[in-house]
C-alpha cells in the first residue's frame, strides 16, 4: 500500500481561521500533518499555543526545507499573494483562504501553477464548510452545467435573517456577525458584496473554465436594502437575500453577477439562514442539487483548509478541465434582467432605460416598480447603486433575448396599447 506523504506545515496567520485549523489539527491524529512555524504581524497579542511556534519573520516559513506545505489564511490580499508566489518558487504546495488575493491574481495563480507543477487548493475561499469547489471540478462536465445560484456571504445571510426574522437593526446584526468571527476586518467587503464577488469570480473559473477580474463582474451587496423593500417582499411571499448566480444562455455564454434578489419561500436558497451558505447548481440531466453547510466561521472554515490538506498526501491538484480540456465559456452583459426597483425620489431612476415596467407602486416616503431592464445598461450605469436606490431582482429574474420579443409583445398587450 503507498504510504501517505508526510506534511509539514509554515502556517501564515493566526486569527479567526488560523487558530480553528491550528485546533483542528491537534484533534486529528489519522492526518500525517504537523504545523512547524506560524508567522504572524502581531507578537504582542495573546496567543493559545506555545511560543515558540510563532515568528514575524516571513522566510523562515518560506525558506525552511522541511516545510513541504504553506497554509495561507491572512486577510491582506497583496501580501498573501507574495506569500504564495514565493512558496511556488521555492517549491512549497499551497493551500489558500484568501478569496480577494485570489479573484484578483487568478491568471497569475494559474500561471504559477503551470510553471511549477505544484498544487494550489483553496476550497475555503468558497462558501467554507461546502466542498463546492472540488464538486464542481470533478463532476460537473461544462456543457451539462446549466446553472449554479449561490448564496456564498455568511455575514450578509447573517445580516438579512437577523434583521427580517428576529427584528435586530443592522448595525446590531452586524456587530454579532463580527463578534462571532463571521465578517471580514473591513466589514464594508461583506455588505458591499465584494467577498460574494470575490468568490464568486473564483467558482465561476471551477464551473466554467471563465478566468475574470472580478471587477467585470456586476455586482452590489445588501447596502440599500430598506425595511420597506422587506415588506414589499413579505407581502409577495419572498425572502431577500444576496444572490450570486451564474446561467447559461442559449448562445452558449454565460450570464454572471451577485445582487440581492426576491425569493421564493419553496426556493432551496430560502432555506438558508444565517451564516449558512448555499448552492444551487442545474444541470442538463440530473435537475436541480442543492449544497449546504456554513459558510463562515472558525471551525467550518477551517475544516475546509484541514480537507485540502489531506487532499495533498495524495498529491490532489485541480486540472482546472474547463480552462485547458474543453473550451472554457466567456461572458455575456446581452441578456435582460427583471427588476424591483425601490427609490425615494423618481428623479434618481432613468425609467425610459427599462423595456417595460409591470407593476408601480407610490407611496409617502418610497415608490416602487418592477421592470425589465438590458443588463447591459446596468453594467454601464451606477444609478442603481446610489444611496435610496435599491434593486432587487425578481425571482427567474435572467431573460434571453429571444423570449424577449414574445414578452415584450404580451406586456403591450396587457397594457392594452396593441
Ligand atoms: N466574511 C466571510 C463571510 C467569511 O461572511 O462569508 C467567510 O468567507
Amino acid at each position: 500500500m503507498e504510504t501517505h506523504k508526510e506534511l509539514t506545515i509554515g502556517l501564515f496567520g493566526f486569527g479567526t481561521v488560523g487558530e480553528g485549523l491550528y485546533r483542528i489539527l491537534q484533534q486529528t491524529d489519522s492526518l500525517k500533518a504537523k504545523v512547524k512555524k506560524v508567522c504572524i504581524k502581531h507578537p504582542d497579542k495573546k496567543r493559545n499555543a506555545p511560543a515558540e511556534l510563532f515568528t514575524t519573520d516571513r522566510n523562515v516559513l518560506l525558506f525552511d526545507e522541511k516545510i513541504n506545505v504553506i497554509v495561507e489564511v491572512i486577510d491582506n490580499a497583496d501580501e498573501a499573494f507574495e506569500i504564495i508566489r514565493t512558496a511556488f518558487r521555492n517549491g512549497k504546495a499551497v493551500v489558500s483562504a484568501s478569496k480577494k488575493m485570489i479573484a484578483e491574481h487568478l491568471p497569475e495563480i494559474l500561471q504559477l501553477q503551470l510553471e511549477t507543477g505544484l498544487p494550489f487548493l483553496c476550497e475555503a475561499a468558497a462558501c467554507a464548510s461546502i466542498p463546492v469547489i472540488r464538486n464542481l471540478e470533478e463532476y460537473y462536465d461544462n456543457d451539462l452545467l446549466h446553472a449554479i445560484k449561490a448564496i456564498v456571504n455568511g455575514s450578509t445571510n447573517f445580516i438579512l435573517t437577523k434583521m427580517f426574522e428576529d427584528k435586530l437593526e443592522f448595525n446590531e446584526a452586524l456587530l454579532l456577525a463580527q463578534q462571532l468571527g463571521f465578517a471580514e476586518s473591513n466589514p464594508a467587503l461583506d455588505i458591499e458584496g465584494y467577498d460574494a464577488v470575490n468568490k464568486w469570480v473564483i467558482l465561476l473559473n471551477h464551473a466554467y473554465g471563465i478566468v475574470e477580474h472580478p471587477d467585470n463582474v456586476l455586482f452590489t451587496g445588501i447596502q440599500n436594502i430598506q425595511l420597506s423593500d422587506a415588506a414589499v417582499a413579505k407581502e409577495k411571499n419572498y425572502d431577500i437575500k444576496l444572490v450570486a448566480q451564474a446561467q447559461k444562455l442559449q448562445n452558449g455564454k454565460v450570464a454572471a453577477f451577485v445582487l440581492p434578489q426576491f425569493v421564493n419561500h419553496e426556493d432551496h436558497l430560502a432555506f438558508v439562514k444565517n451564516e449558512y451558505n448555499g448552492v444551487v447548481i442545474e444541470t442538463g440531466f440530473a435537475d436541480k442539487q442543492f449544497f449546504y453547510g456554513k459558510g463562515a466561521g472558525s471551525f467550518p472554515t477551517a475544516s475546509a483548509v484541514l480537507s485540502d490538506i489531506s487532499a495533498l498526501r495524495y498529491d490532489y491538484h485541480y486540472e482546472y478541465k474547463k480552462l485547458y480540456h474543453h473550451k472554457p465559456s466567456e461572458l455575456t452583459t446581452d441578456f435582460y434582467v427583471r427588476t424591483y426597483i425601490s427609490f425615494d425620489k423618481i428623479s434618481k431612476v432613468p425609467k425610459d432605460d427599462f423595456e417595460w415596467i409591470e407593476e408601480w407602486h407610490g407611496g409617502q416616503e418610497r415608490n416602487y416598480f418592477i421592470g425589465t431592464i438590458h443588463f447591459e445598461k446596468l453594467v454601464k450605469s451606477d444609478w442603481w447603486m446610489q444611496p435610496g436606490v435599491s434593486l432587487i431582482l425578481a425571482p427567474e429574474a435572467i431573460i434571453e433575448n429571444i423570449e424577449i420579443r414574445l414578452l415584450k409583445k404580451r406586456s403591450l398587450e396587457l397594457a392594452g396599447v396593441i
